[in-house]
């Protein structure tokens, strides 16, 4: 495919957010057509499916239910958004994708690894970003954050242990796949982050011989 397709993971509260706004302006400083979206969402269909995944009312929402909304959520945003826009040479930059799912269900609430892989490959047709910046921090502070921020999600309630597990998972699945995945400190001065984000994609850059 003729596009490059970037992601952005890490805990909650670790300031992709803020972030991903500024790894747009990098790639279209450099030249590129960007499309910025996230997951869950990113089309109409999968946005109603956000919805109930995150509604702090759906307590009864059992994990496996919440792994197959995420994926018929990705299914729908992966054919509807990404890969067309790929198709058409664009820099596409999701805020979360299948890793998260791997982490967030798989380490974190305890479903079995290789469902999740196998289903993240049905539901995509096997599409693998080509790069995924992983925004780390300390799970007490990054939990910090977001209680300062206010408005809690269903996610954003669970405890720290929870959110700890969420660290180690993204840290294990980065050390698994060295080649895609940077990791970045988010804990750092903002200018900071963002200096580490613009290494990290000048040296992607320059390796695919741009
Ligand atoms: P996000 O919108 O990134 O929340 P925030 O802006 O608060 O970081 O993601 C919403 C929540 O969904 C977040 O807690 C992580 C969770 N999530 C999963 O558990 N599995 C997944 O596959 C995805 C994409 C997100």
């Amino acid at each position: 495919m003729a596009g490059i397709f970037i992601t952005l993971e890490g805990p909650d509260g670790s300031g992709k957010t803020t972030q991903i706004a500024y790894l747009r302006t990098l790639f279209e400083r450099e030249g590129f057509t960007v499309v910025q979206t996230r997951e869950p969402g990113g089309t109409p269909i999968a946005d109603r499916i956000r919805s109930l995944i995150l509604d702090p009312a759906h307590r009864e929402m059992t994990a496996r239910t919440e792994a197959l909304l995420y994926m018929a959520a990705r299914a729908q945003h992966t054919a509807e958004l990404i890969r067309p826009a790929l198709h058409r040479g664009a820099v596409v930059i999701s805020d979360r994708y299948t890793d998260s799912t791997l982490v967030y269900q798989g380490v974190a609430r305890g479903l079995p690894q290789e469902a999740l892989v196998w289903l993240n490959r049905f539901a995509t047709e096997d599409l693998v970003p080509d790069l995924t910046l992983l925004l780390d921090g300390e799970s007490g502070n990054l939990a910090q954050r977001v209680a300062d921020r206010g408005n809690r999600d269903r996610l954003d309630s669970e405890g720290l242990e929870f959110h700890q597990r969420v660290r180690a998972g993204f840290l294990r699945l980065a050390e698994q796949n060295p080649g895609r995945f940077r990791v970045i400190d988010g804990e750092q001065p903002v200018e900071n982050v963002r200096w580490a984000i613009e290494k990290c994609v000048m040296e992607f850059l320059r390796k695919r011989g741009r």
